[in-house]
């Protein structure tokens, strides 16, 4: 079998964790591209000296030429500006949307293959902006952003309840903002509705830190923001399409209709294959979920109007 390409865009924290998770699961070769030249060369020569010690068996390279990602099959596109304690994502847009539009453009003319995996801030928009400038089809062009608040509202149930993360299920829809939608009719421990297993004031604070949860790392790092988990959620996508998984897992998609909505980056349940998107889920909200999801749909149409595309 030929061996995956990955290539992670931004040497940074979010992006130098995602080649390490991509090359210790030996999901495929990984490049690591960054401006800063040294930085990505040393990073990645750094991880792949470390991979007879860990055992996986992935080349990893470190470039600033986009001619060394040709023909990756999934990229991951992390470059851009962290947030700082008491800024939100949306305060990015400007300066973010510049850098995703020229690593999109670098990464296009090499491998028009690709599925694009989107992690920049604010994500949604970022993800558009991606959209855009490729010019791909919507089935590869992804935003990353559910896996992990989905990550976090399931860890903060398992360390409540005191089970296995494994055994925790949940559904976050919506953007990656401060009004994305938890679903807790949706979430489960060992297949119980969550609903059932604890009372309903505790919930809505784990509901409320899910929706903080980057925010309470910026605010615990002051110099930058989350990445082993936003990059573990970019890789766990990544790895669904390289190995076909078919998994069903919560991504910022480019609706179509869904939810009533055209044309915009939502977070929604979308079933994850070789070819990138292989459908969306679509599910049935009741008026409350409905409420909150139509504040969110507003809330990113208020950004991406913002881009000026
Ligand atoms: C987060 O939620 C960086 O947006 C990312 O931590």
């Amino acid at each position: 079998m030929k061996r995956a390409k990955i290539t992670v865009v931004g040497a940074g924290f979010v992006g130098s964790t995602a080649a390490h998770w991509a090359a210790a699961k030996e999901l495929g070769d990984v490049v690591l591209l960054d401006i800063n030249e040294g930085a990505a060369k040393g990073k990645a020569l750094d991880l792949f000296e470390a991979s007879p010690v860990e055992q996986f068996d992935s080349r990893v390279k470190g470039t600033a030429d986009y001619k060394d990602t040709a023909n990756s099959d999934v990229v991951i596109i992390t470059a851009g500006l962290p947030r700082k304690p008491g800024m939100s994502r949306d305060e990015l847009l400007a300066v973010n949307s510049k850098i995703v539009r020229e690593c999109t453009e670098g990464i296009v003319k090499y491998s028009p293959q690709a599925v694009l995996i989107i992690v920049s801030n604010p994500l949604d928009a970022m993800a558009y902006v991606a959209m855009k400038t490729s010019g791909f089809p919507r089935n590869r062009v992804l935003g990353m952003a559910g896996v992990l608040d989905t990550a976090r509202f399931r860890s903060f149930i398992a360390e409540a309840l005191d089970v296995s993360v494994k055994d925790v299920q949940a559904i976050v829809l919506g953007g990656h903002g401060d009004t994305m939608v938890p679903m807790p009719r949706h979430c489960s421990v060992g297949g119980v509705p969550i609903t059932e297993m604890m009372p309903k004031d505790q919930l809505d604070k784990l509901i409320q830190r899910t929706r903080d949860g980057g925010a309470e790392i910026v605010n615990l790092l002051k110099t930058g923001s989350a990445y082993y988990a936003p990059s573990a959620a970019a890789v766990q996508m990544a790895e669904a399409i390289i190995k076909d998984q078919k998994r069903i897992l919560p991504c910022a998609v480019h609706l179509d209709g869904e939810y009533g909505v055209k044309g915009l980056f939502i977070g929604v349940l979308a079933k994850l294959g070789a070819s990138g998107l292989e459908k969306v889920i679509e599910i049935k909200l009741n008026e409350e979920e409905q409420t909150h999801l139509n504040k969110s749909i507003s809330a990113v149409k208020e950004l991406v109007g913002a881009l000026k595309l």
